[in-house]
């Protein structure tokens, strides 16, 4: 993709980041259940867990699911976009005791965030099917080079047409086209009323 950005595109991201920041200053978003979903418990504590290590989750929010993860022994690092989320996750995990490394900026644009990795799980609720598509590659990418072998993507997001706009949502194929290097292991669909699936992906145990 070439690094040239165009009116439009940018238009688009800031579009999001615009809508994104309303949430968060109107009071709590809709999606902040405050509740860790059983897929992700599943992972973590139910049979064949993994056995913790480094994890990144993106598009935090106001960090459940960090807390979560770091009181079951995960080294976490998480990032949002929208600084309101990244203080509330702060304090959420202050007041949990629980250490994680809550951090502003932008998953697609991971080499400015500070997050070097290399993370055996990489967790994302809703994230990456509201990214614009332009921006996609670079989300893919930077996770990969951050990827230790073997590492999972446990991904829950809204399909096509789960909006109303012609953009958002994503797709098995999308996913398997778009994360080489990884082998697409699982899809589920959600229990919402509009298409939504939990994806786990896999990078390849020896880099290739
Ligand atoms: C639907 S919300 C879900 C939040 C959280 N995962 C949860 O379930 O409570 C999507 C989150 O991703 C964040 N986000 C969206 N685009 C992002 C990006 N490019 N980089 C980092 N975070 C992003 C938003 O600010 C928002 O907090």
């Amino acid at each position: 993709m070439s690094g040239t950005r165009t009116a439009a595109e940018l238009d688009q991201e800031a579009a999001v980041r615009s809508v994104l920041e309303d949430f968060y200053r109107d009071g709590k978003p809709p999606w902040d259940s405050g509740v860790t979903p059983p897929e992700l418990v599943a992972l973590v504590e139910g049979p064949g867990a993994l056995t913790p290590g480094q994890v990144l989750e993106l598009g935090c929010g106001t960090g459940t699911n960090a807390v979560y993860l770091a009181r079951h022994g995960w080294r976490v690092a998480a990032v949002d976009l929208v600084d309101r989320a990244v203080r509330q996750a702060r304090e959420k995990a202050a007041v949990a005791g629980a250490d994680v490394t809550v951090l502003c900026g932008d998953a697609t644009r991971l080499d400015e965030v500070g997050v070097p990795g290399p993370y055996d799980l990489f967790f994302d609720l809703s994230c990456y099917c509201g990214i614009p598509p332009h921006r996609r590659d670079a989300y893919a990418a930077g996770l990969t080079k951050r990827a230790a072998p073997g590492a999972r993507l446990l991904m829950f997001g809204y399909g096509l047409g789960a909006f109303d706009d012609s953009w958002s949502g994503v797709t098995a194929d999308e996913l398997g086209a778009r994360f080489t290097g990884w082998q697409l292991a699982d899809v589920t669909p959600g229990t919402n009323p509009v298409p939504t699936f939990w994806f786990t992906l896999q990078r390849a145990a020896a880099a290739a």
